[in-house]
């Protein structure tokens, strides 16, 4: 079904020259990049805001934008990144707040829309909302910070959420977020994940198009159900 995705993360881009990190990714041959927006309030750490967006997108930056929101509230901000030219965003689970509602408003504002869980969040609790979402990204990391080390115990989450994916019928994109390198991509993949975003080891790859490469050249869902 899908095909394996590159998607490269801003966060370990230049901040004081954001449009040309965003240009370097689009060079390398990437169709997304991952924009990660933090409230200093869910997680520990500040990073861009719409108006980063809406620059981008007028300094003709044409990759598709998977924008994680890691926010308390992030029905208060939807709408400024939808309008700032987000394609794909992303909330938690974790903060009390309506998911569901928050989930159709996102498509409803003409976006796609994917749940987020944290490293201890287990795989129930967004069972509810597997109709309702175009990608479910599982955390590898604590959200916050790049450049952290991939936590290989997530594996058995991404395995159940591919596996009921499968069983269910269902055509969201799953996707890791934190420590991907071209190692531990490779357990990602054998765990059903088909969308990869890589900061740290993207910007600091020596040769980003043969990185981007390599995780696109991972078999996709069709070929991997064949094989079994
Ligand atoms: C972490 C962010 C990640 C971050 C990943 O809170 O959600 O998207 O950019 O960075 P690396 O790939 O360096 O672990
Ligand atoms: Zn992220």
């Amino acid at each position: 079904m899908h095909s394996s995705l590159p998607a490269p993360s801003l966060l370990a881009g230049d901040h004081a020259n954001l449009g040309a990190s965003a240009q370097a990714v689009a060079d390398a041959g990437a169709a997304w990049l991952h924009v990660d927006i933090m409230d200093g309030h869910f997680v520990p750490n500040l990073s861009f805001g719409p108006e980063t967006v809406a620059a981008l997108r007028r300094a003709g930056i044409k990759l598709f934008f998977d924008t994680h929101l890691m926010l308390s509230e992030p029905a208060r901000y939807i709408e400024a990144f939808a309008k700032a030219g987000a394609n794909l965003i992303s909330i938690h689970i974790e903060p009390a707040y309506d998911h569901a509602a928050t989930l159709a408003r996102i498509r409803s504002l003409g976006c796609q829309c994917g749940i987020v869980l944290n490293p201890g969040t287990p795989a129930g609790a967004v069972e509810h909302l597997l109709d309702q979402v175009d990608l479910v990204l599982v955390m590898t990391v604590q959200p916050g910070f790049g450049g952290q080390s991939f936590r290989a115990d997530m594996m058995p989450k991404l395995a159940q959420l591919a596996a009921w994916r499968k069983e269910r019928g269902y055509n969201w994109r799953l996707e890791v977020d934190g420590g991907v390198d071209l190692r531990t991509v490779r357990d990602c993949h054998a765990a059903g994940a088909d969308t990869f975003v890589a900061g740290t080891s993207f910007f600091k790859a020596t040769d980003r198009v043969a990185f981007l490469k390599e995780i696109e050249g991972l078999p996709g869902l069709e070929a991997r159900n064949a094989e079994r």
